[in-house]
């Protein structure tokens, strides 16, 4: 039986799962946590732990159709600066909070589009951020750029503030596919973006591609993908168009007539998968890939990666902090989300407080089945003895679902006493495996297609 076939009487085509940037997964959040678990979480941090540092700039000059990211349009600066000036407060408030010792070990900024900030604005946000938080000895800092909305003096504060590594987006360059999800941007602008990045020193380039966009073929895909080996990013995310216009109501203005269906999705990526092959990328999680000699490649063959809200990642925090509206914070006791529309958020911060509307406490319980998801989709493997160490004999609850695994998946996966492989071809199930371990996933859920 070839790969297709065995991945379609599996449910890939057809299911729905979370992508498990978290577990618990958003969805279980409620309003019964707020500041009193964020504040009794950060307090009870070890003096010497490092953390990780999410920023959240809600603003874009254009809305793109397709886009499913916490962000509202605007044409005038003055949103932008009140935000900020509430954003730094937040910042001042956490420095107070932290027990003193906690370094950052990572700052990301993310949107939304940071890049709309102009220099004077940039430089702000960074005096504020380094006069609060010390950095740590291998710290790195990573923007979120859009090509359209970026200029020299931009990068130069940018970089001048210690960015190590930007992430640009692109999404697809066929005229036809730009024109259907709202985002024009011509390869010529984004070559000019990377010129501009690796001329102030930025030699660490990430780019987001999409499949499963309206009117993409596997012609039109090999198009998008050759042009981005051309402009040669050191990581590639490579993420299934999410539609969820329920979610994103942006999202009504796109032609689901225009959608490819999914075997359609999985021939677009296994296609790009392909491609980005030949240009030497190794394929890292579901949807990531690297140069082999970058840092997530790296971490990938030595068991380090890890996954948290922004995808994959090397980042070894437990914790990391998210500030601005709707941010999350992933804490060692569970999750914390800022209120998400930017008034509310404003008037919780110009209280004095920080700002949280909802998340959840992690059980030991969830902290397992946590680790034994990110297992899946980081490594494509489980093995409960390794899962023992670390968690003891609280490793039987997951007895049930690794027998449903073997179960549903018998044919599909490689599997010992004490847990299973998912070999090269069949990654398109980790999403639907890791289901397995999800207690609160539920039928009729209306999650993103797992292909
Ligand atoms: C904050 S945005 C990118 C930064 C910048 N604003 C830009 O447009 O270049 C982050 C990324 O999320 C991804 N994204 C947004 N909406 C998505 C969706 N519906 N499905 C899959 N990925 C999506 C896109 O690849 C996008 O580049
Ligand atoms: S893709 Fe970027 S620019 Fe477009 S709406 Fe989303 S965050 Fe804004």
């Amino acid at each position: 039986m070839d790969n297709s076939e065995l991945l379609s009487r599996m449910g890939v085509y057809t299911s729905r799962a979370p992508r498990y940037t978290s577990y618990p997964t958003a969805a279980q959040f409620t309003t019964e946590i707020g500041n009193s678990f964020l504040v009794d979480q950060l307090e009870a941090l070890p003096t010497d732990s490092p953390v990780s540092i999410y920023i959240h700039i809600p603003f874009c000059e254009r809305l793109c159709w397709f886009c499913a990211c916490r962000t509202q349009g605007t044409r005038t600066s003055r949103p932008v600066e009140i935000y900020l000036e509430t954003l730094k407060a937040e910042i001042r408030l956490l420095g107070k909070t932290l027990p003193k010792g906690v370094k950052m070990a990572r700052l990301h900024w993310g949107g939304g589009t940071p890049t709309i900030l102009p220099p004077r604005l940039i430089d702000g946000l960074n005096k504020t951020i380094f006069d609060h938080l010390t950095p740590a000895d291998n710290f790195e800092f990573s923007v979120e750029i859009d090509p359209t909305l970026v200029d020299k003096d931009k990068i130069t504060a940018l970089r001048a503030g210690g960015m190590t590594r930007a992430s640009i987006g692109v999404q697809d360059f066929a005229p036809k596919v730009q024109a259907a999800i709202g985002r024009m941007q011509s390869v010529e602008q984004t070559r000019d973006c990377i010129d501009l990045l690796r001329g102030a020193g930025i030699n660490s380039l990430n780019m987001d591609i999409l499949y499963g966009l309206p009117y993409q073929t596997e012609k039109s895909v090999l198009e998008t993908v050759a042009h981005v080996g051309e402009l040669n990013p050191d990581r590639i995310a490579l993420y299934g168009y999410a539609h969820v216009p329920w979610m994103a109501k942006r999202q009504q203005l796109i032609d689901e007539a225009t959608l490819p269906d999914g075997p359609a999705r999985r021939g677009l990526f296994t296609k790009m998968t392909r491609a980005l092959g030949d240009f030497g990328m190794i394929p890292i999680g579901i949807d990531h890939f690297a140069k082999p000699g970058d840092s997530l490649s790296r971490a990938a063959n030595t068991g380090g990666l890890r996954r948290n809200f922004q995808g994959y990642t090397t980042d070894q925090c437990d914790t990391l902090i998210g500030l601005g509206a709707s941010a999350i914070s992933k804490l060692p006791g569970g999750y914390a989300q800022n209120a998400p529309k930017s008034s509310q958020y404003l008037r919780m911060i110009g209280a004095g407080k920080f700002a949280t509307q909802r998340g959840v406490a992690m059980a030991a319980q969830d902290k397992l089945r946590a680790r034994a998801i990110e297992l899946v989709m980081c490594d494509f493997a489980l093995d409960t003895t390794d899962l023992q160490r670390e968690f003891g004999g609280a490793v039987d609850a997951l007895t049930h679902p690794l027998q449903e695994i073997r179960r549903k998946f018998a044919e599909a996966l490689e599997f010992s006493a004490t847990g299973f492989i998912i070999r090269d071809h069949k990654r398109a199930l980790a999403r639907l495996i890791s289901l397995e371990f999800d207690e609160y996933a539920h039928e009729g859920a209306r999650y993103s297609m797992v292909s």
